[in-house]
């Protein structure tokens, strides 16, 4: 595979993560919903080490909620607080005040026994790129707040904002590097669109996701393209998608790339339907 990370940009933003989780109580990681394995960064379970977890089960909107639900709880059964959320949309964010509160209130009744009152607890958001950690942000804190940090002449420095008097919110959220030796890894996130670097070239890429998606969900494919049983060897159907949907070059014959490209698009702006790409693991052993 041929992915280029910078490596000193990646060793800033870790060590900038380092540094800022000696200062929240609660780590606050956002996964995509259709991926929450493959696009969370294990590194996060040391780096966050001793304080309250949440996972944000982001874009639930684009991912089927049988299984986004099986993924809450299992991440549930490995001690997290799992909240699922839409930033664009808002739907959740109140769910994940709840829940902060619900840490808050342990942490608050450890702090009174200490004999400290009144100390806000502080949370950080983190995830891979493109996760929807500006638009949670956004929403989560509301825009006027969010944007408060980047004024011209406010001073540079940890911005905190406050969510509710028991709350605070680093502004700037940590960033991770999905981490994809695993092969199957690097094509869910190229598949969501969430690494730019082409894993494999396109064609490929909507076979594998066709390949899947007949597995898994031959229905939507069914009603996406008309067809009465997408049931056949993936190139075989890229091209019958080609063809129902005119993808044709001089002389009829099917652009099999521009099928491919429009199997992708369909599948990332949800055309085809609310799809997840992976399963937690106990559910994948039941079947
Ligand atoms: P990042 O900071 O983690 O890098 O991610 P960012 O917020 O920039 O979000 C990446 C893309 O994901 C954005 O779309 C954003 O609107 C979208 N997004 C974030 N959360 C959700 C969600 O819960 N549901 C859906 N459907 N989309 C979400 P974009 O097309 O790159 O930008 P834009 O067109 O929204 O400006």
């Amino acid at each position: 595979m041929n992915f280029q990370w910078y490596p000193g940009h990646m060793t800033k933003a870790r060590r900038m993560m380092q540094e800022n989780i000696k200062l929240i109580d609660i780590m606050v990681e956002l996964v995509d919903a259709r991926i929450p394995l493959s696009s969370k960064n294990p590194d996060i379970d040391d780096l966050a080490r001793n304080k309250y977890r949440l996972i944000i089960l982001n874009k639930v909107d684009m991912a089927d909620p049988s299984v986004t639900a099986a993924w809450e709880k299992y991440y549930q059964s490995k001690g997290f607080y799992v909240a699922k959320v839409n930033s664009r949309s808002g739907s959740g964010i109140k769910e994940v005040k709840n829940l902060i509160e619900l840490a808050c209130k342990e942490k608050k009744e450890r702090d009174r026994k200490r004999g400290i009152l009144n100390r806000p607890i502080r949370a950080m958001i983190a995830g891979i790129p493109n996760v929807g950690k500006s638009t949670f942000i956004n929403s989560f804190a509301g825009k006027a707040c969010a944007k408060t940090g980047n004024k011209p002449g406010v001073t540079k420095g940890k911005q905190w904002i406050k969510i509710n008097k028991n709350v605070e919110l680093l502004d700037t959220p940590g960033i991770l590097w999905p981490k994809f030796e695993d092969q199957l890894v690097g094509l869910r996130l190229a598949l969501i669109g969430s690494i730019k670097e082409e894993i494999l070239n396109t064609t490929e890429m909507a076979m594998e996701l066709l390949g899947y998606l007949k597995d898994r969900y031959p229905q939507l494919l069914a009603d996406r393209y008309q067809m009465e049983d997408p049931d056949m060897d993936s190139v075989k159907l890229l091209e019958q998608i080609g063809e129902k949907r005119g993808c044709l070059m001089k002389g009829s014959q099917v652009d099999v790339n521009k099928a491919a490209l429009l199997v992708l698009e369909d599948f990332r702006s949800v055309k085809l339907g609310r799809i997840s790409l992976e399963m937690p693991p106990a559910v994948e052993e039941v079947e």
